[in-house]
């Protein structure tokens, strides 16, 4: 329940709002007219005026609260006024929370977060609760889903839209004979986020399981910003080498030559870990001044041992019919070796993160 607004204050910049429970809300003049109602094409919410239109010292002539409790303002500059709703305002009167994620290690419960293929594609909820996995924790499970090629494409479907590149609009993981990947033989992966080497790097991948009647070959995942986390806390001077400088990714084959640059860990504007990216077996020879480079390889071998690290690994076998989606600027994934003796047939597509964030938001809202 929001509390109503007891009492309006006039300055010379801004409108004190007072609200019954104490808060005391801030709104700068030119503020309000730019977000007022009318502001905004009724049919789409989409903004129809520029700010730069607006004077600059546009200011309330007066402001009042009418019986509904709305905020009516009179404009200085011209005729008419504006009216605010309680519930708008409020949703301002605080500054956004810091974002809340679950990081994990191996000691993470089971079951994992998993959802079963015909009831995500059936009901709204399910879909909801298996997407809001992705987020929380950056990763989900995907039970029967049925075990025909490019049955992944169908999953995708469900939140957004398949990310072609060169390697296809999916691809099919199982040993081949002279492979352009390691991953198209049977060697162990070390976790390792995928195409890191691409500008902008896919932010979701899938693998669905086809077959696994091979000895070995079990998935693992780690969550990238826990080691960022644990990084900054027991060594920062690693942690402000791998979040400053950049290094490169490349990946080269007969067709391809592909190039990115970013540093391993990057932040966003208030210090928080926003996106990891590492990959042993595309990543490129540091080429920073000499004096850096002992330093760098400290800070990245360290950050390496997390990632081998068994304590930060979950383990687990996928069965035929089941797939793993993963924040891919998150969580590392990589696999144990496998033998040639059986068939192990896994296939991979990649997605976007802000997709599967509408859907995550139109399911809420449903
Ligand atoms: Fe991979």
């Amino acid at each position: 329940m929001i509390p109503p607004i007891t009492q309006l204050t006039l300055g010379t910049q801004f409108l004190t709002l007072h609200w019954a429970d104490g808060v005391q809300q801030e709104c700068y003049y030119l503020w309000l007219r730019d977000n007022a109602p009318e502001a905004r094409d009724p049919r789409n919410g989409q903004r129809l005026i520029e700010a730069i239109d607006l004077p600059t010292d546009i200011h309330a002539q007066a402001a009042t609260l009418n019986p509904a409790g709305q905020v009516e303002i009179t404009w200085s500059h011209e005729q008419g006024h504006s009216c605010f709703a309680p519930a708008w305002l409020r949703g301002y009167a605080a500054l956004p929370a810091p974002r809340s994620l679950r990081l994990w290690d191996a000691t993470l419960p089971k079951p994992y977060p998993t959802a079963s293929y015909p009831e995500i594609r059936e009901k709204p909820t399910a879909l909801h609760y298996w997407l809001a996995a992705v987020a929380d924790y950056g990763f989900a499970l995907l039970q029967h889903v049925p075990t025909t090629s490019q049955a992944l494409l169908q999953v995708v479907d469900l939140f957004g839209y398949v990310r072609e590149t060169n390697y296809g609009k999916y691809f099919d993981v199982k040993s081949v004979v002279n492979p352009n990947n390691l991953a198209y033989t049977g060697l162990a992966l070390s976790p390792h986020t995928d195409n890191p080497y691409r500008d902008p790097t896919p932010t979701l991948q899938l693998l669905h399981c086809l077959q696994n009647a091979a000895e070995g070959g079990e998935n693992t995942l780690v969550d990238g910003f826990l080691l960022a986390e644990t990084l900054r806390n027991r060594a920062p001077e690693h942690f402000h080498l791998l979040t400053t400088q950049p290094v490169r990714f490349r990946f080269q084959d007969k067709e391809s030559d592909l190039v990115a640059e970013t540093p391993l860990i990057r932040l966003d504007t208030q210090g928080q870990v926003m996106a990891v990216r590492y990959n042993n077996r595309s990543q490129a020879p540091f080429h920073f001044v000499p004096a850096l480079i002992p330093a760098y390889y400290a800070a990245y071998r360290a950050f390496g041992q997390m990632v081998n690290n068994p304590a930060y690994q979950l383990r687990f076998k996928l069965n035929p019919g089941d797939l793993f989606i993963v924040d891919n600027e998150r969580i590392l994934h990589g696999r144990t070796g496998f033998s040639s003796g059986g068939t192990r047939h896994l296939q991979g597509c990649y997605a976007d993160r802000d997709g599967l964030y509408s859907k995550l938001r139109v399911t809420n809202h449903k």
